[in-house]
C-alpha cells in the first residue's frame, strides 16, 4: 500500500462503505472512508488505461492533498497531472472552463479518459461541467475534500458555473463515474466550511429522516470534532438519503426538490450578502432552514416544539440560526423578496418552498403568498 505510514495506519484504519446510485442507465458508487486518497489507484487503476489521472483541484485542496493522491498513483504506474484554478466561487465561471478545455486539449485527453476532481463544491461543479461539455460529454470522477461536497455536491450529477447574472445559471446533469469520499481530508477543513457542510447533513435529517437527526443530536459534536467512525456513518447516510431521492427523481421533476429545503431563503440571503465570504452557502442553508421551519409553522403546518428542536440542535453544534450570529445585518424583506423573485424555481409568478409537517417530513408547496413570507421576514429580523 503506498503513502506515509500514518497515511497506510489511517487507510487501514477503517473500512470504506459504499453507496449505490441506482440510475436507469446504470448508476455508480459512492466509497466513503478514512484514508482513501492515498490509496486511490485501487479505485482508478482500471479506469486509467493510459496510466495517467487529470487533476482538477483548487490551489489549496491542491497544496494539502494532491501529494498524497499523486503519491500513491505514482506508486501503481500511474502519472499525474494536476490543473488548478483559484479557489472561490469566482471559479466557476465561463474563463475556467474555457481555460480547462483548452489545457484538455493540449493535453490531447481523450474523450474516454476520466477527469477527476479533488476538491468542495466548486471544483466538482466546475469540473463536472467541462466533463458534461467537454467533446459531447466525456466521464468525471469526484473526489471531494469538504463536508459539504461529500454530503451534497458531489453526489447527484447537478453541475454548474455562474454567469453575471447569477449562481448556477448554466449547467448539465452529468453524472460521476465514481465518487470516493476521504473523510480524512476534512481534517484540514476550517471549522467555518466543516459547519457550513454540517448544515447540509442535518438538512436530510429535517427533511425526510427524523431517526438521522435524532442521531445528529447525539453524535453532532463528534461528527464536527472530525471522529472517523461518525464521519463515515453521518457521510454515508447522507449519501444514501440523496441517491435514494436521485434514483427516483434524477432531473428534478418533482421529489428532488425536498433537497433545496432552506435554499428558497438562502439563494436570496446570498445573493443579498453578495455570494462569497461573507455568508458561505452551508451558513445560508441553516439560516433558510430555519426560516423555512418557522413559516412552516406560521401556516400551520409544523408544531412549534420542532421548531424549537431545530434551533436548540443548530445552538448546541454552533450553527447560526440568524445573520446577526453570523456578525451579518438583517436583511431588508423586500429585498430578499425580490431576489427571490428571480430564483430558478419561479414558474408562472410562483415560488417554490419547501415546507415540512415537523422534523423529517417536508413537502413540496407553491400555495405560499408572498405577503406570508414578507411577515415571516419582517418577525425574523425584529427577533
Ligand atoms: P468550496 O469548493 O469553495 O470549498 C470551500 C473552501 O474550502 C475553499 O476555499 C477550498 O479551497 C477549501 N477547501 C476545500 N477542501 C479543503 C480541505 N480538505 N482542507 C482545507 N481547505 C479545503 O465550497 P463548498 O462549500 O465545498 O461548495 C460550495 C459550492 O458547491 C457552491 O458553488 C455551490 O453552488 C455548490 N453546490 C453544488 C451542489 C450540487 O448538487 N452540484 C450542491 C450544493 C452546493
Ligand atoms: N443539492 C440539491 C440537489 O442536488 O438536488
Amino acid at each position: 500500500m503506498p503513502g506515509t505510514p500514518a497515511e497506510r495506519q489511517r487507510a487501514v484504519s477503517l473500512a470504506p462503505t459504499r453507496v449505490d446510485v441506482r440510475l436507469p442507465d446504470g448508476g455508480y458508487e459512492i466509497v466513503i472512508g478514512e484514508g482513501l486518497l492515498g490509496g486511490a489507484a485501487r479505485f482508478l487503476a482500471e479506469r486509467l488505461p493510459r496510466r495517467r489521472a487529470i487533476v482538477v483541484s483548487d490551489e489549496t485542496v491542491a497544496r494539502l492533498h494532491a501529494p498524497t493522491l499523486s503519491r500513491g498513483l505514482q506508486a501503481a504506474g500511474i502519472a499525474t497531472t494536476l490543473l488548478t484554478v483559484p479557489p472561490g466561487e469566482g471559479s466557476k465561471s465561463f474563463a475556467e472552463v474555457e481555460r480547462l478545455v483548452d489545457a484538455l486539449e493540449a493535453l490531447r485527453v481523450e474523450r474516454s479518459e476520466p477527469v477527476l476532481a479533488l476538491g468542495g463544491g466548486v471544483v466538482g461543479d466546475l469540473a463536472g461541467f467541462v466533463a458534461a461539455v467537454r467533446r459531447r460529454g466525456s466521464p468525471f470522477v469526484q473526489l471531494p475534500t469538504t463536508l459539504l461536497a461529500q454530503v451534497d455536491s458531489a453526489v447527484g450529477g447537478k453541475t454548474a458555473i455562474n454567469t453575471r447574472h447569477g449562481k448556477n445559471l448554466v449547467g448539465a446533469f452529468h453524472q460521476p463515474a465514481l465518487v470516493l469520499s476521504d473523510v480524512g481530508t476534512l481534517a484540514s477543513l476550517p471549522r467555518r466550511e466543516k459547519l457550513a457542510g454540517y448544515a447540509e447533513m442535518v438538512k436530510y435529517g429535517l427533511l425526510g429522516n427524523p431517526a438521522f437527526f435524532a442521531w445528529l443530536e447525539r453524535n453532532g459534536r463528534a461528527v464536527l470534532a472530525g471522529d472517523s467512525a461518525a464521519l463515515v456513518h453521518a457521510v454515508a447516510q447522507c449519501c444514501r438519503d440523496k441517491a435514494a431521492i436521485v434514483a427516483r427523481d434524477e432531473r428534478e421533476m418533482g421529489e428532488r426538490a425536498l433537497l433545496n429545503l432552506g435554499h428558497t431563503f438562502a439563494h436570496a440571503l446570498e445573493a443579498e450578502a453578495g455570494f462569497g465570504a461573507r455568508l458561505l452557502h452551508g451558513e445560508a442553508v441553516a439560516l433558510g432552514c430555519v426560516m423555512a421551519f418557522e413559516l412552516s409553522a406560521r401556516l400551520g403546518h409544523c408544531p412549534t416544539a420542532d421548531v424549537a428542536r431545530v434551533l436548540g440542535h443548530f445552538a448546541a453544534v454552533g450553527l447560526p440560526s440568524r445573520p446577526a450570529e453570523l456578525g451579518l445585518p438583517d436583511f431588508p424583506p423586500e429585498r430578499l423578496l425580490q431576489h427571490m423573485a428571480q430564483d430558478k424555481k419561479v414558474r408562472d409568478g410562483r415560488l417554490t418552498f419547501i415546507l415540512v409537517r415537523g422534523i423529517g417530513q417536508a413537502f413540496i408547496s407553491r400555495a405560499v403568498e408572498a405577503a406570508e413570507v414578507a411577515a415571516l421576514l419582517r418577525s425574523a429580523a425584529a427577533a
